[in-house]
């Protein structure tokens, strides 16, 4: 078993091009409008409705939540805000966590998904000690789906109109990543 206040020293992590610190007010900017970007929202489901101090007590409070780890994904040139990426769904038993990931939208396609995947699956398995770490996508996102192939995440199955948008039905891919598999 993992404990259950693991994330109370959240550590940043650092990749060739990235460096991910834990999210917190001082990158509010760049948080609210990824969180408010059309085309985000729809590719990761967010249906998150909040006033900016709604969003800025929320990165506040996060310094205080220990059982999960929202990191600031940044370039590690100038420190320009790329996205964010969440380990949360914490399950210290069965050491499983649930991944999410949400670029600006400004920043898809220059690798940076893969490589922030990468870097906290490595994070999680290597460091935390996680068994496994999962994550759902919908079916049409192929582009996202591609990056958790990429990483090692594999599909486990199929939630059949499980995601509602804009008025049309979505099947929903779950997949996951299973230390020593
Ligand atoms: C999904 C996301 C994190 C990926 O990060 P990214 O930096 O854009 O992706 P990368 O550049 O690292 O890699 C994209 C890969 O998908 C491929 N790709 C691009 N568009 C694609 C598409 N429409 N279908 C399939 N593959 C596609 C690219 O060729 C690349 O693969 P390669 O390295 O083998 O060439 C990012 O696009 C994002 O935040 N999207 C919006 C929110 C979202 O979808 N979140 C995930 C919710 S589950």
């Amino acid at each position: 078993m993992i404990a259950p206040d693991y994330f109370r020293d959240q550590q940043s992590l650092k990749s060739s091009n990235l460096r991910l610190e834990p999210l917190g007010p001082q990158h509010f900017d760049g948080s609210w409008a990824t969180l408010n970007d059309a085309e985000s929202r729809r590719l990761a489901g967010i249906r998150i409705e909040r006033t900016e101090q709604e969003h800025r007590d929320w990165l506040t409070s996060l310094a205080d939540a220990h059982d999960r780890a929202d990191w600031a994904i940044l370039t590690a040139d100038d420190g320009t805000f790329v996205g964010e990426i969440v380990l949360s769904e914490f399950e210290p038993h069965n050491e499983a966590m649930n991944l999410r990931i949400t670029l600006s939208g400004a920043m898809f396609g220059r690798g940076y998904g893969s490589e922030a995947t990468k870097a906290v699956v490595d994070y999680g398995l290597q460091v935390v000690g996680l068994h496994r770490i999962s994550l759902r996508v919908v079916d049409f996102n192929t582009r996202a789906q591609r990056v958790y192939s990429k990483v090692g995440f594999h599909p486990e199955g199929l939630l059949r109109d499980a995601w509602f948008w804009d008025g049309e039905w979505s099947d929903v891919v779950v997949m996951a990543i299973v230390a020593g598999h």
